[in-house]
């Protein structure tokens, strides 16, 4: 048995005769650019997650750089994000000019810690991206309560949790990624909500704001040749929406297939000590994007290896805090300020997620994990 992180064909398989004739009705109709599909997903995914506006555009770290750009955030604006995330939420602040305040995360969540939050904000702020990792959200009830009292903006970053849901103290539940000013999202194909190549969008309640990020995406152009702003090119493929819409009808059994492997590793991990398993917050559903152990007194490389032989697929994300990497050596950053991320980033582990694990799959899996320690 061979078993990678994800099987995009076993679940391309199941919906296959779906997928095949949209596919070939968009080629038919050659609506390549800003086709009917796009316009059709926008108004269903808007519909799915309860929100007002629904922006489709190339990919999930274009999603980010336009909802700054349409934000007017401007060159040395400080923008607080987590040092535990892949580095699209972060890069795309260096790329504007602002300054990436990068903060630690919670040890058990993994998610940006509000404490920290609130405790780099300077003057100098503008904006708060706060990341759901793996499929849970963050504590929103408390960056929202933050953003308010020091006038920040929320950009949420939902690449990995499309379909969570969090459930706030004052009694109204929302999707993710509808909660701050805009959200974000990623259709990377491995993602819960993968299209066929990349794909991404952004969420907003805001009339006015969805007016400009509708212009960012697509030139800064409203009516043909006449060019309000600054924009990019960044449209969501018409064959990629056609897919989309298949597969969100499938998004809440998907993710239900993915919960359901999550409490299998859950079960089979409980008696191990040396497995720290993810932990379910009250305040969000999870709809593990990843299923991540944290590693008590593990060799992990070794661990990795042990997997290796029996042609098990491991992941680590992320190895390294994103305050270490090369690429922002230029900021100066206070390694003590991170030892969550630290951490995490030596003991994390992640074991195959996706659609199409059946109990045979994780028993082998969970078996040979354990058998590692026995
Ligand atoms: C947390 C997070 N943000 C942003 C992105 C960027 O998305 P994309 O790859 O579609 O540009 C990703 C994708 O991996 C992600 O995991």
């Amino acid at each position: 048995m061979k078993i990678p992180m994800v099987d995009l064909k076993s679940q391309y398989l199941k919906i296959k005769s779906e997928v095949d004739k949209k596919i070939a009705e968009v080629i038919d109709k050659t609506e390549f650019v800003n086709g009917s599909e796009v316009k059709l997903f926008k108004q269903e995914l808007a519909e799915y997650l309860r929100v007002k506006h629904v922006i489709p555009c190339a990919n999930g770290t274009d999603a980010l750089q336009i909802a700054m750009m349409a934000l007017g955030l401007q060159p040395g604006d400080e923008v607080i994000s987590s040092d535990f995330t892949f580095i699209a939420t972060v890069e795309t602040i260096a790329l504007l000019k602002l300054t990436p305040v990068m903060v630690d995360v919670k040890p058990d969540t993994y998610c940006i810690d509000p404490d920290c939050v609130e405790k780099a904000i300077t003057p100098k702020t503008k904006a708060i991206i706060p990341v759901h990792l793996f499929g849970q959200c963050c504590d929103m009830d408390r960056i929202m309560e933050i953003a308010e009292r020091h006038n920040l903006f929320v950009i949420e970053d939902t690449a990995q949790a499309i379909g969570s849901d969090f459930k706030s103290d004052k009694g109204w539940t929302r999707k993710a990624g509808t909660i701050g000013q805009v959200g974000c999202t990623s259709f990377f194909p491995s993602k819960n909500l993968g299209c066929y190549g990349d794909g991404g969008a952004l969420f907003t309640n805001d009339d006015d704001l969805a007016e400009k990020l509708s212009s960012i995406v697509n030139h800064g152009m409203a009516v043909r040749y006449y060019h309000d702003r600054i924009g990019v090119n960044s449209r969501l493929d018409t064959i990629q929406a056609a897919i989309l819409r298949v597969k969100l009808l499938h998004l809440d059994e998907f993710n239900a297939a993915r919960q359901r492997a999550a409490d299998f590793y859950d079960n089979a991990f409980i008696n191990c000590p040396n497995l720290i398993t993810p932990i379910r917050c009250k305040k969000s559903t999870h709809t593990f994007h990843q299923y991540t152990l944290v590693l008590n007194n593990t060799d992990r490389k070794a661990l990795v290896e042990h997997l290796n032989k029996k042609e098990i697929a491991s992941a680590v994300y992320y190895p390294v805090p994103l305050h270490n990497q090369k690429a922002f050596q230029d900021f100066s950053y206070n390694p003590n300020d991170f030892p969550v991320t630290v951490k995490l980033c030596e003991t994390v582990l992640s074991l195959p997620m996706n659609t199409e694990l059946n109990n045979e799959t994780l028993k082998y899996i969970t078996d040979s994990v354990l058998e590692f320690y026995s």
